[in-house]
């Protein structure tokens, strides 16, 4: 599986790369718009904060098929194998065709249903990122959501991943992961509680009191 973080924290991406498996740093325009470093400062950052390892994507702004293809170049010429985000409108799925034989490597983002993911990756799209948490949020079910898009891809698009993005807890990006989807790109505050457990802190703290009531020191 690919784990992938969701910022424009690039301190964070430093610190996190050394921790985690990182496949990559996905970003959004909130995102991106809330760190207020444009994308020819930042994405350059992100890639030296990952060691130049890993995979970069961004997403277009334009509302036009054409527009999208224009921005998507730009960002290639940020980050030469960017993967560029486009949404999954009629506009977005005519730049995904456009895009795909052009060679660029694209993810259907803003995806809020199994059918619409589908659709993206018909188009080329190499993933496909549902909304969990928003979907959620809209009285929806995000995971089933997931896991319809995961058996469409299966069956339909093989080439194609889901890449579920809007997490709010742990507990839904690993619900993902259990109904199959092959990679997963997770907000700083998740992410950290993958591996932030009180218990852990306990154990481990429990272990130094005992050693340090046998031999007097807290090393070997
Ligand atoms: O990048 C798209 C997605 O991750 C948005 O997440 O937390 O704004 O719902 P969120």
């Amino acid at each position: 599986m690919e784990l992938y973080l969701d910022t424009s924290d690039v301190a964070a991406v430093r610190k996190l790369a050394r921790i985690f498996p990182l496949a990559g740093v996905t970003t959004n325009p909130s995102i991106v718009a809330a760190g207020k470093t444009p994308l020819d400062v930042l994405l350059p950052e992100l890639q030296d904060a990952l060691g130049g390892q890993g995979r970069l994507f961004a997403q277009v702004m334009a509302n036009t098929a054409e527009g999208m293809v224009s921005d998507a170049r730009k960002l290639r010429g940020i980050i030469s194998d960017i993967v560029v985000k486009v949404p999954v409108t009629a506009e977005g799925l005519a730049a995904i065709k456009l895009l795909t034989a052009e060679g660029i490597p694209t993810l259907g983002t803003a995806v809020y249903g199994a059918a619409q993911g589908m659709m993206s990756a018909l188009a080329g799209a190499e993933y496909v990122a549902p909304y969990v948490n928003r979907i959620d949020a809209q009285g929806g079910s995000g995971i089933r959501t997931v896991e319809e898009l995961q058996q469409l891809l299966e069956l339909h698009a093989p080439e194609s991943k889901v890449l579920a993005a809007s997490f709010k807890t742990p507990r839904q990006a690993l619900d993902c992961l259990l109904v199959g989807c092959q990679s997963i790109t997770l907000p700083l505050d998740v992410a950290q509680q993958f591996i932030a457990m009180p218990a852990v802190d306990a154990a481990i703290e429990k272990f130094e009191h005992d050693w340090m009531g046998a031999f007097g020191r807290t090393s070997l």
